[in-house]
């Protein structure tokens, strides 16, 4: 049976312990690392949240530093996770050191020990930069949590959340918790949805963001909202994607574009000075139409080079049909220079082709100069040499250069190119974890032109304020319309966005007209936002944050499940509590639920 803690009181974790407490007596709890036999003389590492302690146990009769027959022959059943405490003398190692280890210097000479759980074989070794395949880790998560490193991204969570209140806070924010019982959100991925038992047939949404609620906390006058609020959005994941998930919420009245971005500023130059990463105050600005020339994203890595460059003029009238095709009908040719690959195998050149069709590309045309001068290219034929001659020029080629181009819409030719330059630089190594640029992309389209439904819909959601002097457009041109809308982009992620909230109602009444949105419609869904206008409303601007994204980018790791402490995987499911599942009929029944069973197609 195991023993209980009666009696003992843990004194220290175990690194808060070194050379200046030698002599104390201690008393430590936590888990076996690893114990080892040495014949008379056993060595444990223990093991808690703040790292390794040595343990020696040792048989003999000096009760302030050995241990009696019976403890001993205790020691000798030590397992890996076993849960121990230990009460013993701090010695110091003299001349042994471990330099690996923070508390090498000195090691604790046991004088009691209690097993207070014994532990199974865990179905992998609790250490650093685990081997075992990410599936198993997440079944027994909370074994996994074990290993040092997640248990130290999780700790920087904790500490960056708590900076990030005591910002906050200081800088005259107030936080206020918003209901997660619903109606639904403006942000435009899928609701999940929560049957209500009370109304049957009726449902909440869970918030996709507490975007309402913080504009309508701006009308009661609170001034300034934060909230590190849970957001749930049903949509297909991806490394940086969860269904649930963490923001750095914020609002505040009376207040322009710059203001929200100065005190952002000031609050990421904060936090990432935890890290010893100095973030430039201010941070550079670009807007959304130099990012997409510029790199093909709205969310650019500036960590290398690579940019996109537009050869619509310089292709115009060729003989290449692909190219003056695209310029028919709009679109554009614009190429990427991948310096020094133009001696790239064929293969390779292929699987960049490939990888350009993933993102729509109906091909990829390439012009790989041999460090002899001598071009190889998918469309040397359709050219002239003096056509060619001036778009290698145009590129910047010089001897050893790929030179590749892509002709298309132009939303097309930016998602190609904007991806190949990030695969390119993955290829090639060129992204260093250790480089930390940070980005404003600002004056971002209003509106975005769905071609599914035939209408426009909002780039950020209905309530982002048009710029001023393109306020007019609204009636001539929507599609030409900038926003006060800003993201704020890390080494190319999208760590958070915000935008400048409409608060007259005509110009809220036309942005519904131009995306569609009838009145009634409105009316039913954002009415109490709307009535809330009417009664005094400060104009008023915000932004959220994705902390998990955040803390995976100031971690460097390489997925948001390292920093979540339960995360789900790409199907939005848990291994470790198999949810979601399937409930009770009874419950069902209460709730008014009848499941139809999905058709095979
Ligand atoms: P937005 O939709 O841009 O804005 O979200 C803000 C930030 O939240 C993070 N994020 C996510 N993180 C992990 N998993 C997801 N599925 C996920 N979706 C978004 C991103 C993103 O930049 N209410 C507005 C903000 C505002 O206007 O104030 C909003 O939600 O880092
Ligand atoms: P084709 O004449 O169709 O064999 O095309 C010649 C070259 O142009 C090939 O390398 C194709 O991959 C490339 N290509 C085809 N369509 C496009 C496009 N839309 N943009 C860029 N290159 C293309």
């Amino acid at each position: 049976m195991a023993e209980t803690m009666k009696g003992l009181k843990r004194s220290h974790r175990c690194t808060e312990l070194s050379a200046a407490n030698v002599g104390e007596v201690v008393t430590v709890m936590g888990w076996v690392q690893k114990s080892r036999n040495k014949g008379g003389i056993i060595f444990t590492d223990l093991r808690d949240r703040s790292g390794l302690l040595q343990i020696i146990f040792e048989e003999g009769d000096d009760a302030s530093c050995s241990v009696d027959s019976e403890t001993f022959a205790k020691a000798e059943s030590l397992r890996s996770e076993f849960v121990i405490a230990v009460v013993g003398k701090v010695t110091s190692r003299e001349g042994n050191t471990n330099e690996n280890m923070k508390t090498g210097a000195i090691e604790i000479r046991a004088t009691q020990l209690r097993i207070l759980s014994e532990a199974q074989t865990p179905p992998f070794p609790i250490e650093a930069d685990s081997k075992t395949k990410e599936d198993l880790r997440l079944k027994y998560r909370y074994l996994d949590l074990r290993r040092p490193d997640l248990q130290e991204k999780i700790m920087m969570r904790s500490r960056v959340v708590a900076r990030l209140r005591e910002f906050l806070t200081n800088e005259g924010f107030l936080e206020i918790e918003t209901p997660i019982l619903n109606k639904s959100t403006p942000e435009g991925a899928r609701d999940y949805l929560v049957p209500s038992r009370v109304h049957p047939g009726n449902f909440y949404a869970l918030p996709q963001s507490p975007q309402i609620f913080k504009q309508l906390l701006m009308c009661s006058g609170f001034d300034r909202y934060f909230q590190i609020a849970k957001c749930f959005r049903d949509e297909d994941l991806r490394a940086d994607r969860q269904p649930e998930f963490t923001q750095v919420d914020m609002e505040l009245s009376f207040v322009d574009v710059d203001d929200v971005i100065e005190v952002n500023e000031r609050m990421l130059k904060e936090i990432f000075a935890t890290i010893g990463v100095e973030v430039p105050n201010p941070i550079p600005r670009m807007t959304w139409q130099e990012a997409m020339d510029r790199f093909g994203s709205d969310k650019p890595d500036t960590r290398f080079g690579m940019e996109l460059v537009n050869v619509s003029e310089v292709v115009a009238g060729c003989g290449f049909g692909v190219f003056t095709g695209a310029l028919e009908n709009g679109g554009s040719v614009r190429g990427i220079n991948a310096k020094g690959q133009g001696e790239m195998p064929r293969k390779k050149i292929d699987a960049l082709v490939e990888f350009a069709k993933g993102f729509g590309a109906k091909g990829l045309a390439y012009i790989a100069i041999q460090s002899d001068g001598t071009l190889k290219s998918s469309f040397a034929k359709f050219m002239t040499e003096e056509q060619m001659a001036a778009l290698v020029k145009a590129m910047d080629g010089e001897n050893g250069d790929l030179l590749l181009f892509a002709a298309d819409k132009n939303k097309v030719v930016w998602d190609v190119l904007g991806n190949l330059r990030l695969e390119i630089a993955r290829n090639l190594e060129l992204l260093d974890k250790n480089q930390y640029n940070f980005l404003w992309v600002t004056e971002f389209p209003l509106l975005e032109w769905d071609e599914e439904d035939n209408r426009f819909v909002a780039m950020h959601h209905p309530f982002t304020m048009p710029m001023d002097e393109d306020l007019p457009l609204l009636d001539t041109d929507p599609g030409k319309v900038r926003a006060k809308a800003y993201d704020i982009v890390l080494n190319g992620t999208e760590l958070g966005g915000g935008s400048v909230r409409i608060f007259q109602d005509d110009v809220q009444a036309k942005m519904f007209e131009v995306i569609g949105l009838s009145k009634e419609v409105a009316e039913e869904r954002f009415g109490f936002l709307l009535s809330a206008f009417k009664y005094g409303v400060p104009p008023h601007a915000g932004l959220a944050l994705g902390l998990d994204r955040m803390i995976m980018l100031m971690t460097q790791a390489d997925s948001i499940r390292e920093v979540i402490a339960f995360p789900k995987v790409k199907d939005a499911s848990c291994l470790m509590t198999e949810a979601p599942n399937i409930v009770d009929e009874v419950q069902l029944e209460e709730l008014g639920i009848a499941i139809v069973k999905k058709e095979e197609e």
